[in-house]
C-alpha cells in the first residue's frame, strides 16, 4: 500500500481518473478536487445523496453498535476461502468491501493477502473513522463511479447490497462489474429473501429490533444473480448458510435472548442437518427457503 493507492479512483460525476497531490485527489484536467481528510478519500458531496440515502447515513452514523462484526470468524474464514478458490491461484492487487462500514471483511482480507490494497467504501464518514489501519477508506456512495475500470480483483458486498432500492442495486453492480477486471471476483453475502421466518419477522413489531434501518429488504438471489449475468459476470458458486452470528452483536439487540436462541439453533440446524440432507444449495435450492443467508461468488469474462 502507497500514498497512490488513490490513483485508482475516479470523479463520481465525471469519471476522470483522479491522482494524489498532497492532500488532495486531482483530476485530470485539474478541474475537480476531492479531499484526503485523516487518510479517507472524500468522494462524496452528502447534498449529493437522495433524501433515502440520507437517512441510510444518519442510521449509520449514529449507531451504538461500533466495533463488532455480525458473524464470528468463521464466516469470515468460509467467505474468504470462497474467493481464494475463486481467484485461482492470482494474487490480488486491489480488493474493496462495498458499504463495508468499518470495513471488517476487508480488514480480513488483507490478512489473508497482506500484499493488498484493501478499499472500504461507505456513505457513513463515522464508520469509516473507525476502520482498522492499513485499510483504504472512500467515503462514497456505492452506487455512482468510484473506481477506473478494470482496476480490481474482488469486490464484496458483504451485508450491504439489501440496503440499497432496486434501481440502486443495479447502478451498484453496473458500476463495480465494469471496476473489476477480467477474471476479478465478486461476492454477495447478503440476507436471504426466501428465508421464510423472515417475511413474519418484516411485518411483525420485532423488525424494529433487528433492522437498523426500515427500508432495508433480503435479497433475492435468482433476480439479483440475473441482473449481475447480464453485466458480464458469470456465476460459479451460490450457496444458502445460516451464519454463526457474533453473539457480542447479538447481545446488544433488544430482546436478544430471543434472537441468540433463534441464531445458534438456526446454525446448528444449518450444520447439523441441512447441509448433510439438502446440501448447501444452488441458486434454486431448497435449502433458501430454510436458512438466513445467502452466498454467491461471480467472476468476471
Ligand atoms: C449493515 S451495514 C454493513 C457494514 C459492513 N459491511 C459490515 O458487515 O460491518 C450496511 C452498510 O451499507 C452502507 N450503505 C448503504 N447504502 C450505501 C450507499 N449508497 N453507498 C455507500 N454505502 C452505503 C451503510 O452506511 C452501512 O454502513
Amino acid at each position: 500500500m502507497s500514498a497512490t493507492s488513490f490513483d485508482i479512483l475516479v470523479a463520481p460525476n465525471s469519471r476522470q481518473l483522479l491522482h494524489n497531490n498532497g492532500d488532495q485527489l486531482l483530476s485530470a484536467d485539474g478541474g475537480e478536487s476531492f479531499a484526503l481528510q485523516d487518510g479517507i478519500a472524500m468522494l462524496l458531496q452528502s447534498q449529493d445523496l437522495s433524501e433515502e440515502q440520507q437517512r441510510e447515513q444518519t442510521v449509520f452514523d449514529t449507531l451504538q453498535l461500533q466495533g463488532l462484526p455480525y458473524f464470528r470468524p468463521l464466516a469470515f474464514r468460509e467467505a474468504i476461502e470462497g474467493i481464494t478458490n475463486a481467484l485461482a491461484g492470482k494474487v490480488p492487487q486491489n480488493c474493496v468491501e462495498l458499504g463495508g462500514g468499518e470495513g471488517h471483511f476487508a480488514a480480513r482480507l488483507r490478512q489473508h493477502f497482506p500484499a493488498v490494497n484493501s478499499y472500504v467504501c461507505d456513505l457513513s464518514l463515522n464508520s469509516l473513522k473507525l476502520a482498522a489501519n492499513g485499510l483504504l477508506p472512500i467515503f462514497a456512495d456505492i452506487t455512482k463511479p468510484i473506481f477506473a475500470p478494470e482496476t480490481l480483483d474482488v469486490a464484496i458486498f458483504w451485508v450491504s447490497l439489501h440496503h440499497l432500492n432496486d434501481q440502486e442495486q443495479k447502478n451498484a453492480i453496473a458500476e463495480t462489474a465494469r471496476a473489476l477486471r477480467p477474471g476479478g471476483v465478486l461476492m454477495l453475502y447478503e440476507p436471504n429473501a426466501a428465508f421464510l421466518p423472515r417475511q413474519i419477522v418484516y411485518k411483525t413489531a420485532l423488525a424494529q429490533d433487528v433492522y437498523a434501518d426500515e427500508a432495508e429488504k433480503a435479497v433475492d438471489f435468482a433476480k439479483v444473480a440475473e441482473m449481475i449475468k447480464t453485466n458480464g459476470l458469470n456465476l460459479t458458486d451460490c450457496r444458502f448458510i445460516s451464519p454463526p452470528y457474533n453473539l457480542a452483536f447479538v447481545k446488544k439487540l433488544n430482546n436478544w435472548p430471543l434472537y441468540m436462541a433463534l441464531v445458534e439453533t438456526l446454525f446448528r440446524l444449518d450444520r447439523l442437518f441441512i447441509r448433510p440432507l439438502v446440501g448447501a444449495g444452488s441458486i434454486n435450492s431448497f435449502s433458501r427457503h430454510l436458512t438466513m443467508y445467502g452466498s454467491a461468488i461471480f467472476i468476471k469474462k
